[in-house]
């Protein structure tokens, strides 16, 4: 049986470029277009996906994703901007339905690289803040993947002492995840971008990932379709089923 995919944001820039994906992927069926003005619960109930795919706003993914896991069905949310608190929700009814469901910050193979690189590289300096920097039109910062890669870092790092200076600006020196510092530049000319900088007496390391199509985003998403499949919970970051 080949699995039926419904993309909700189908309209936006990443649920377009989704929906063409899986339209012509040989491997999967595009069963729903939805949007801001689907309701959501009629349409899985008409058009009775497999899998959901998610790529809307941070204001509307939760609600979404409970609904979509309330029919239960496999969700793969793109989406950014989940709280910490929101996704242990979600991780306990997945957990209680036996559900697979994916929340994916980065689809980008290549930025998930980036992220188990930087944690290897963390285990030896400690000391690192990331800069990311995206187009003008995005609408939360700092960037689910900066929040995720400071996470990640924060775990494979020593305890360690945070460079303070006195900001004669407020927000100087960036925002605070785990003591770990992350500029956001918002600038047309972006896609996505994530650099990570290592500090170390006497030398820097730098880490970048540049996105410049979001076709990047692609070969991830096909991937979450095939892994959502086989889950009965809920997985926060692909990288957890890639490595
Ligand atoms: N995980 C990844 O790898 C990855 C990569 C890139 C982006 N993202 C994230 O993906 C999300 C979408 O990004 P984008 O650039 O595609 O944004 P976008 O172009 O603004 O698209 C969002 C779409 O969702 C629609 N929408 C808004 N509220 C909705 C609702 N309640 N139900 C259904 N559809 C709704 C919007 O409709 P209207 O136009 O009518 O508002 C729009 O068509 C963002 O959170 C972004 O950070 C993730």
């Amino acid at each position: 049986m080949i699995p039926r995919i419904a993309v909700n944001g189908a309209q936006g820039k990443m649920g377009s470029i989704t929906a063409k994906t899986i339209q012509e992927h040989p491997k999967y069926k595009l069963v729903g277009e939805f949007g801001r003005h689907t309701e959501l619960r009629e349409a899985i109930k008409n058009s009775q996906p497999d899998i959901v795919i998610d790529f809307t706003t941070a204001s509307a993914a939760f609600e979404n994703a409970k609904t979509i896991i309330d029919c239960g069905i496999h969700a793969i949310i793109g989406t950014t901007g989940f709280t910490p608190q929101q996704i242990s929700t979600l991780k306990k009814t997945c957990a209680r339905k036996k559900l697979g469901v994916i929340i994916a910050p980065n689809f980008s193979i290549s930025a998930l690289l980036l992220m188990r690189i930087a944690k290897e590289v963390a285990g030896y300096l400690p000391h690192v803040e990331i800069i990311e920097s995206h187009h003008e039109k995005k609408a939360d910062a700092p960037s689910g993947t900066a929040i995720k890669t400071a996470e990640l870092l924060n775990q494979a790092r020593a305890k360690t002492k945070k460079f303070n200076s006195h900001e004669l600006i407020s927000g100087a020196r960036g925002a605070d995840k785990d003591g770990i510092p992350i500029h956001s530049v918002r600038l047309p000319g972006f896609l996505a971008q994530e650099e990570i900088i290592f500090g170390s007496p006497g030398e820097t390391l730098h880490l970048k990932h540049n996105t410049i199509d979001r076709n990047a985003f692609m070969p991830g998403v096909i991937l979450a379709c095939e892994k959502v499949q086989l889950l009965s919970t809920l997985v926060y970051g692909l990288e957890e089923l890639l490595f």
